[in-house]
């Protein structure tokens, strides 16, 4: 995982805001030292000096310090910042992956799709793009105000219900990059994790054909017992599992390929067999508040085991 920090920028829109926030400490620090230079002369004068005309004093700090300074400031900080932004731009290139992210108290939705090649895939709290290559993501909310914030690789932007905001980045080189929720949304806003994936681009179009395609039957005995629970308990009242169930209303994680996801809950622990009937059996634990219900009172440890089988071996 590369460093979560707005310090390591790994694509031209974080570095753009990494580049700004220098520029702008460095001027902030000269301004400083500039002020407290002119505060140091003015307490230290020589006794005795001439004492200063009030005009000339008044035309030079007030209006010259006071005003012209400050516009001459800003108005560079304004053209440097503004010759940086064509990046941000939303606009999108040919052949790039169709991308929207919308955000849910407390998860992230992935739809991506190739439209050339007729290629869907929906996932959770997972984004995949292939590297040195933009591309736009839209944005939304389906429930309270959100914001998406990958420090390594772009700014914050808020998801906000009703809108779909476009947001721009780029992962220069393949690697896994953290993400979380940015703006206050409730109980677990603190765990509303996700993980940009970037892909070498001949790898991505293989990623994504996989995860376009449908999930089937399990083989395994243990797993087929899971499957017969996940029907008999209705998880597919919330969950899809495409190939398998109905389309379901979309409240909860597509679980198509839940078991090539590298963490449950939104990042609260690693995917495993164990962690994943420890999720079923007390999610509440892990995320007091979350939508998803404990079932520890309806299924035995034995059928906890059997419906995470079924779940691992959707990869
Ligand atoms: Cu979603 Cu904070």
């Amino acid at each position: 995982m590369n460093p979560e920090s707005v310090l390591w920028p790994a694509g031209p829109a974080a570095a753009a805001g990494a580049d700004t926030g220098w520029v702008m400490i460095a001027g902030a620090v000269a301004v400083l030292v500039l002020v407290a230079s002119l505060l140091g002369w003015a307490l230290w004068r020589r006794p005795g000096a001439a004492p200063l005309d009030e005009r000339r004093l008044m035309h030079r700090w007030v209006l010259g310090g006071g005003f012209v300074f400050p516009a001459l400031t800003m108005l560079a900080l304004f053209a440097y910042a503004s010759a940086r932004e064509d990046f941000w731009a939303p606009r999108r290139t040919a052949g790039e992956p169709v991308i929207t992210v919308t955000a849910h108290a407390w998860w992230w939705q992935v739809q991506v799709s190739d439209p050339a090649r007729g290629l869907h895939a929906t996932l959770a709290n997972e984004l995949h793009v292939p590297a040195g290559r933009p591309v736009t993501i839209g944005l939304a909310s389906a429930d309270v105000i959100h914001a998406l914030w990958f420090p390594a690789l772009a700014g914050k932007l808020d998801a906000i219900p009703g809108r779909v905001q476009q947001l721009r980045l780029q992962a220069d080189r393949p690697g896994r990059y953290a993400g979380r929720c940015a703006e206050f949304c409730g109980e677990q806003h603190a765990r509303m994790g996700l993980v940009l994936v970037a892909h070498a681009p001949e790898d991505y179009a293989r990623w994504l054909a996989a995860q376009a395609a449908p999930a089937l039957l399990p083989q395994d005995p243990l797993a087929q017992r899971g499957w017969r629970l996940f029907t008999q308990q209705r998880c597919s009242a919330c969950h899809a599992v495409r190939g398998l169930t109905a389309p379901a209303a979309i409240t909860a994680p597509d679980l198509t390929h839940v078991g090539s996801r590298p963490a449950i809950g939104a990042g609260a622990r690693p995917l495993n067999r164990a962690a994943l009937a420890a999720w079923i059996a007390d999610p509440q634990a892990w995320k007091p508040g979350v939508r998803m219900p404990s079932y520890q009172d309806r299924l035995t440890r034995d059928e906890l085991d059997a419906l995470a089988a079924f779940l691992e071996q959707l990869r």
